[in-house]
């Protein structure tokens, strides 16, 4: 005596996968539309592709690995910073931050932006 189950229908997980794969590919929408000068502006130039939130961002993934989580790994979400302390490691680089020289970031820039990050401190 033979039985013959009745075929999945398989297809519909590639129909689903089809679906998802055709939405979501771009997601490049400008995100820069703070002024070049500004804190924000100097931050997500030269500072966001490292310290951004989650993966692929090797500031983020660095602090994680030195605090552990006892601090926060993303920048912005610090309150321990102050200003000089963040001009010093901009100025200064450490392990693979480089340092930024006053062509890239100039005085006033610098000082935007170590504002900026700093913005969440506590310190008085
Ligand atoms: C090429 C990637 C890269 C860029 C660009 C970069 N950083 Fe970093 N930054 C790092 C890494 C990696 C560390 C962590 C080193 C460590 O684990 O001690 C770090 C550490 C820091 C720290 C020290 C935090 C701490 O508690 O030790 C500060 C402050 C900082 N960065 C600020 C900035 C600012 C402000 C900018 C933009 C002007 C910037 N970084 C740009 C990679 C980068």
């Amino acid at each position: 005596m033979t039985r013959s189950c009745p075929s999945h229908t398989r297809f519909a997980l590639s129909v689903l996968l089809g679906i998802a794969l055709s939405c979501g590919a771009r997601a490049a929408s400008p995100s820069g539309q703070a002024p070049a000068g500004s804190g924000r502006g100097v931050y997500e130039h030269w500072c966001a592709p490292c310290h951004a939130p989650g993966p692929g961002h090797p500031g983020t993934q660095s602090l994680q690995v030195k605090y552990g989580g006892k601090t926060p790994a993303v920048l912005l979400e610090r309150t321990d910073l102050t200003p000089e302390s963040v001009a010093f490691f901009v100025r200064h680089g450490v392990l693979s931050m480089p340092p930024f020289r006053k062509t890239e970031i100039t005085d006033a820039q610098l000082a935007a932006v170590a504002a900026y990050v700093a913005r969440g401190s506590r310190a008085p």
